[in-house]
């Protein structure tokens, strides 16, 4: 039997129990049957969560373009791998057979060389959808170059805080991009960045928008003539397991964001073994992540886990909402999607628009629906279930996160029942525990706690670039010999798993994580700004929206209020981007401390989301009089 292929229940409980019980032999079986290894490994395993150090397939080496592309070519060279939806609809998709993107991917990579990227450098990459989003990706996998996708809707503080972080030596980017009626002018958003990373060498610019870009002598090429004049063949270099294969960046509670480093095997194993199962992949499905590559669902299931399967990948440059609601539908039915992924908070803006945009299009073709990336709420899970998957495809709630590198928590479609709002059961090889206070691991069922994993998996990140320390601090120092993942959850009378949410300062907002601290620093560069403290609160289609409280200095109090507001949105756009704008904006004369002077977001979350009956006591505060101050002039 093939453990590649988990067709129902009883074979995933008799999976996980070998999983479980020899986690080594386990993995050891899937890479051995499903990969490419140019040399097979001395070990499976080699760990210490207390160190910590992770090493998945020691002594293997291999290549992951290698078995994303090279391998599928004699059987399906003529299968489309990439299907690129542009944001107009009037433009044509385009079909990338597998055979294109080897040429595209050998010759992206051969550029790559000419301009002095070896094993090991780091490039930044810095685009739109389009296809060479992910022609640049596996182009620095095919030469060893680690690679660090930045999402293009992040400013240029953002983009050169995250290129100096790891050094990158090149960026790729493009002269513009299409988001549904807008064009966003990208170069000169790069422009204003690269003004502050010495560590830029080059500048590689692919002509999308055909605007009017300035191009700085010795830095900035044109992406096309080189690609004209490069070979269309560039051998493999040849990786270790452990070998960088990205970089990429995730909010922490504090501080800068955290460079999320995965390495190459094991991340293949994994990502390559879930997307298979959980979406249950069969060779002529068209299957769409409407994430962005930008972020790990992108990497991990609309690159690589879907490339390594021989699948053919959507990938859609527009918005959900151009030129109307039913753009997503009218995909779904022009490329006959069998398998639909997406965010909750997605699901929940389309199910609020008239179902005449769902009732036009023929989604006879779905067959599994996925979300990703925070909890479903009841009300959109039903109606996602009824009116997408027309309660016959079904929903597979996956939990997990950029430092995990796949999908951790989920049903297999058709094997495991769903249950709304539930990721219901651990994959093949993952070990959850919940935690209480004290640090102990609470067994039995009907429980909830910290989340924890207690036993390594393949694609677990391997370090934050450049600050072991901080890895080992936030991840494997709140519970003994643990990864601790910063989210809380509930283990219902079966085993199955509901996520309730993050426990730290990461606020989940439309489905992208902020961390508290980078904003409030933002807002208070503000010269008007003394203090601020942002929390989230529940809001009905990004799930969580922010809400900041801010101490104005005495200079400030006279200004208009609606101003400030708009001056302190600006400046966080322009440190962080528009994602991490805030809804609310309460100006106080102070925020609840405690007598260390620590901020007690607690409250500050009670009040935001106007649940104030029960805000636990407050006279051990430093300034307890605060808080009937805020109360009373809550927005
Ligand atoms: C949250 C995205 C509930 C969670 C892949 C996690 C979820 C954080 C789910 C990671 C889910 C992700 N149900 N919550 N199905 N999926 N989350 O790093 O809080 O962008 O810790 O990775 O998103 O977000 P990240």
């Amino acid at each position: 039997m093939s453990n590649y292929h988990i067709k129902h229940l009883e074979e995933y409980y008799q999976v996980y129990r070998k999983s479980v019980r020899n986690p080594e032999n386990f993995w050891e079986e899937i890479a051995e049957e499903h990969f490419v290894w140019r040399k097979k490994w001395d070990t499976v395993l080699e760990w210490n969560f207390s160190k910590p150090e992770i090493k998945w397939f020691k002594g293997a080496k291999l290549n992951i373009t290698e078995n994303c592309i090279d391998r599928h070519l004699l059987t399906k060279g003529d299968k489309t791998a990439i299907l690129f939806e542009p944001n107009n609809p009037d433009e044509p998709a385009k079909h990338i057979t597998y055979k294109e993107l080897h040429q595209q991917v050998n010759k992206f990579a051969n550029v790559l060389k000419s301009q002095g990227i070896k094993k090991g450098d780091r490039v930044c990459i810095y685009l739109p959808m389009i296809p060479e989003l992910t022609f640049s990706v596996l182009a620095c996998a095919r030469i060893g170059a680690i690679h660090s996708v930045v999402f293009a809707g992040f400013s240029a503080t953002a983009l050169a805080t995250r290129i100096n972080d790891s050094e990158c030596k090149m960026i790729i980017t493009s002269d513009g991009s299409y988001r549904g009626t807008k064009t966003i002018d990208l170069k000169s958003i790069v422009d204003e960045a690269l003004e502050n990373t010495p560590c830029i060498e080059t500048a590689l610019v692919v002509k999308r928008t055909n605007s009017e870009i300035s191009m700085k002598k010795g830095r900035d090429k044109w992406l096309q003539p080189l690609i004209d004049e490069a070979s269309n063949s560039c051998e493999p270099e040849i990786m270790n397991a452990e070998d960088p294969l990205f970089i990429l960046y995730t909010s922490g509670s504090t501080g800068m964001p955290k460079g999320m480093l995965h390495t190459t095997a094991g991340y293949m194993v994994y990502t390559a073994y879930t997307f298979k199962n959980v979406f249950q992949y069969r060779d002529n499905d068209v299957y769409w992540c409407t994430a962005d590559i930008g972020w790990i669902t992108g990497h991990s299931y609309i690159v690589y886990g879907p490339l390594a399967n021989g699948a053919t990948t959507v990938m859609f440059e527009g918005v959900p909402s151009y030129p109307d609601f039913g753009r997503f539908w009218e995909i779904v039915e022009k490329h006959k999607i069998t398998q639909f992924y997406t965010a909750p908070t997605a699901i929940r803006a389309l199910a609020k628009e008239k179902l005449d945009y769902v009732d036009k299009y023929d989604l006879s073709s779905l067959k599994v629906l996925g979300t990703v990336g925070e909890p479903i709420n009841e009300e959109a899970w039903h109606w996602y279930n009824d009116n997408i998957g027309k309660k016959k495809s079904p929903i597979v709630d996956t939990w997990w996160q950029t430092e995990t590198g796949g999908i951790m928590i989920t049903p297999i479609p058709f094997a495991t029942p769903t249950k709304p709002t539930y990721a219901t059961l651990p994959f093949p090889g993952i070990q959850p525990a919940l935690m209480d206070e004290n640090g102990e691991e609470i067994k039995g069922n009907q429980v909830d706690g910290k989340l924890c994993i207690k036993f390594p998996w393949p694609a677990i990140a391997r370090t934050i670039w450049g600050n072991h320390q901080r890895y080992k601090e936030t991840y494997f120092s709140a519970f003994e010999n643990c990864y601790f993942t910063g989210d809380g959850a509930l283990r219902d009378e079966v085993g199955y798993y509901r996520i309730t949410g993050r426990v730290d300062d990461v606020i989940i907002v439309s489905g992208h994580n902020l961390g508290t601290a980078p904003i409030e620093d933002a807002i208070n560069e503000h010269p008007a700004v003394a203090e601020s403290a942002i929390v989230g609160f529940p809001h009905n289609i990004k799930g969580n929206a922010l809400y900041g409280y801010v101490i104005l200095k005495e200079t400030g109090e006279s200004r208009n209020q609606n101003n400030l507001r708009k001056e302190i949105n600006q400046i966080i756009t322009e440190h962080i981007g528009p994602i991490a704008k805030l809804d609310k904006i309460q100006f106080t004369k102070g925020l609840p401390k405690t007598r260390s002077g620590k901020i007690m977001r607690r409250i500050l979350r009670k009040i935001a989301a106007k649940d104030t009956s029960n805000l636990g006591d407050t006279s051990t505060l430093l300034n307890p009089e605060i808080v009937e101050d805020i109360i009373k002039n809550v927005l």
